[in-house]
C-alpha cells in the first residue's frame, strides 16, 4: 500500500516543510537488485587492540568487491562511507569500550544514505572474565543508541562471534552490509551458538545462486510476506513448494507458477497435513532442505471479549501445527542434513499488543519454538532461526484502522513500514548454506520499532 506521507516528504514541498516542522522524514530505502555492488561507498575497518576479527573480516569484505580504508579520512575530506565496521572482541573491559567512542565519534557522520554500523563481539556468556562480559554485554547498548541517531536510511547491528566461529561471518556480514537488510536495525546476531559451535560452513559455489539445488516448502505462500519468500528463495536459486489453503488455490498457483516451483493445497492445522507434507516432499522432490513456516492468522479481541474458538484457532495455525510438522519431519528420512527450518514471530510476540493475548501468545511461543528445537536440528548440521517482522505493508496491515496505521508506520527509527521482500530477505540469509553457524537466532524486522525490547 503506497506511503502517501512519505511521499510528500520526499516532494520538494514536503522537502522544504517537513525539517521545519520537525515532522519524521522517511528515506526512500535502498533495495537488492541482483548485480548490485555490497555498498554504495568504501567501508572503514577499524578494531580494539587485541581482536581476533579483522584478519577475517579484511579478507570478507574484500572478496565481496568493498573498497576497504583503514583509516578515518582526514577531518573535512568529502568522503562518505558506505558503512562503518568494528571488531570489538579485543575489548575486555568497561574501560576499553572507549574504543568505540574513539573509532565512531569522528566518523559516524561520514555514513551515506542508506549506510551501514556493524560492531562485531564476543558473545558475552562466552567470556573470560567478569570484567569482559560486562563489557561485552555493554556493545548492545551503544549498537542499539547509534541505530537511533542515524539518519537516511542508515542502519547499525551487533554480531557476536563465539570463539573458533571466525571463519563462520561471510554470509552475515554479505547481508547486514547489503541493501538485503534495508529494514533490519538495531538486532543482535550470534554466530557459533545454540549447538552450532564449530559447524561446517561452506560458502555457496556462486553468492548470488546460494540456494541452487535445494528444495524449500514455504506456507502461507499465496500472498503476502509469503508469496515475497517464495520469490526471493526462486531468486537464490531454490524449488519452492509453495503451501497455501484450497479456498486461496488460484492465487497459489499464480505465485507458484511465477518461481517456476510447486503449489500444494493444505490446511497446516489438517490432522494429516504432516505426513501429507513428508509424502509429498519424499515422492516428488526426494528431500526436503528448508522449511518456512509462514502461515498466520490474527483474531484480534480484547481477553475479555475473545471467545475460545478466536483464542484456539490462532494457537493452532500459528505454533500447534509448526511443532507437528517439525515432529514429523525430523522423524522422517525426507529432511535433508543441513536443513533450515525459519518461523515467522512478530513483535506483537516480543513486546505484547492490545487486542492480541491469543497472537501475541503464539508468537512468543514461536521464540520458544527456536529456543527448544535450534540445539536438536543443530546435531543435524541443520539451523532453525526465525524474524520477527514489525510493521510490514501487506494486505495484513492494510485493513488496520488508518489512525493506528499511521503511527505505526513511523514509530520506527527508519519512520516507515518494511516490505514483505525485507522480511523474506532475512529468512534467504538464514537459508542460505554459508549461515550454518548462525543458529537460534530472532531477528526483528522492524527498522527497529520503538515498542519492545
Ligand atoms: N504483515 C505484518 O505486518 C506482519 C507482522 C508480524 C508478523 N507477521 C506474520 O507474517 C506471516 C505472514 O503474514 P502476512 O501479512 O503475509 O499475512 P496474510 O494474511 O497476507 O498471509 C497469510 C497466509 O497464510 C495462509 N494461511 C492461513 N491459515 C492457513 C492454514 N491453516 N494453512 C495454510 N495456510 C494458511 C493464508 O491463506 C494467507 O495466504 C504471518 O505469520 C504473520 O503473523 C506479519
Amino acid at each position: 500500500m503506497a506511503d502517501r506521507y512519505q511521499q510528500f516528504t520526499n516532494s520538494s514541498v514536503g522537502k522544504f516543510l517537513v525539517p521545519k516542522l520537525g515532522l519524521p522524514s522517511p528515506t526512500p530505502l535502498r533495495r537488492y537488485e541482483p548485480g548490485q555492488p555490497l555498498l554504495d561507498g568504501p567501508a572503514l575497518l577499524g578494531a580494539a587492540p587485541g581482536g581476533r576479527l579483522e584478519k577475517t573480516l579484511t579478507e570478507q569484505l574484500r572478496a565481496a568487491g568493498v573498497e576497504l580504508h583503514s583509516s578515518a579520512a582526514a577531518d573535512g575530506a568529502d568522503v562518505s562511507y558506505g558503512a562503518l565496521v568494528f571488531d570489538a572482541t579485543g575489548i575486555t573491559d568497561p574501560q576499553q569500550l572507549r574504543e568505540l567512542h574513539a573509532f565512531f565519534q569522528p566518523t559516524i557522520k561520514q555514513i551515506g544514505t542508506c549506510g551501514r554500523v556493524i560492531v562485531l563481539g564476543t558473545p558475552p556468556e562466552l567470556a573470560g572474565t567478569t570484567r569482559e562480559r560486562v563489557a561485552q554485554r555493554g556493545l548492545e547498548g551503544f549498537t542499539r543508541s547509534v541505530g537511533k541517531e542515524l539518519k537516511r536510511g542508515a542502519t547499525s547491528q551487533l554480531v557476536y562471534v563465539a570463539p573458533g566461529n571466525e571463519g563462520a561471518t561471510e554470509s552475515t556480514l554479505r547481508f547486514l552490509l547489503s541493501a538485503k537488510s534495508a529494514f533490519v536495525s538495531g538486532q543482535v546476531v550470534r554466530i557459533g551458538t545454540a549447538g552450532s559451535d564449530g559447524a561446517a560452513v561452506s560458502a555457496p559455489a556462486e553468492w548470488a545462486k546460494p540456494l541452487d539445488g535445494k528444495v524449500a516448502l514455504v506456507t502461507g505462500a499465496s500472498r503476502g510476506i509469503g508469496a515475497a519468500i517464495a520469490d526471493v528463495l526462486a531468486r537464490d536459486g531454490a524449488h519452492v513448494i509453495a503451501v497455501d489453503i484450497p479456498a486461496q488455490g488460484a492465487d497459489l498457483s499464480s505465485v507458484a507458477n511465477a518461481v517456476g516451483g510447486s503449489a500444494l493445497q493444505l490446511d497446516v492445522t489438517a490432522d494429516d497435513a504432516p505426513r501429507t507434507i513428508v509424502d509429498y516432499c519424499a515422492e516428488r522432490h526426494d528431500g526436503l532442505d528448508i522449511v518456512v513456516h509462514n502461515a498466520g492468522i490474527t483474531r484480534d479481541k480484547k481477553l475479555a471479549n475473545m471467545d475460545a474458538s478466536r483464542w484456539d484457532s490462532v494457537i493452532s495455525v500459528n505454533i500447534d501445527s509448526q511443532l507437528k510438522i517439525n515432529d514429523a519431519l525430523l522423524e522422517s528420512t525426507v529432511l535433508r542434513d543441513n536443513a533450515r527450518f525459519v518461523g515467522v514471530s512478530s513483535i506483537a510476540g516480543i513486546a505484547g499488543n492490545l487486542g492480541q493475548t491469543n497472537y501475541g501468545t503464539s508468537k512468543a511461543a514461536v521464540i520458544g519454538m527456536v529456543d527448544a528445537t535450534a540445539p536438536l536440528v543443530a546435531e543435524r548440521g541443520g539451523t532453525f532461526n526465525a524474524v520477527a517482522p514489525g510493521f510490514i505493508e501487506t494486505q495484513m496491515t492494510q485493513a488496520m484502522p488508518a489512525t493506528i496505521r499511521e503511527p505505526a508506520r513511523r514509530l520506527s527509527s527508519l519512520s516507515q513500514g518494511g516490505l514483505p521482500v525485507d522480511v523474506a530477505e532475512t529468512i534467504a540469509w538464514y537459508a542460505n548454506p554459508a549461515s550454518a553457524a548462525v543458529n537460534g537466532n530472532v531477528v526483528r524486522v522492524c527498522g527497529q520499532a520503538m515498542i519492545g525490547a
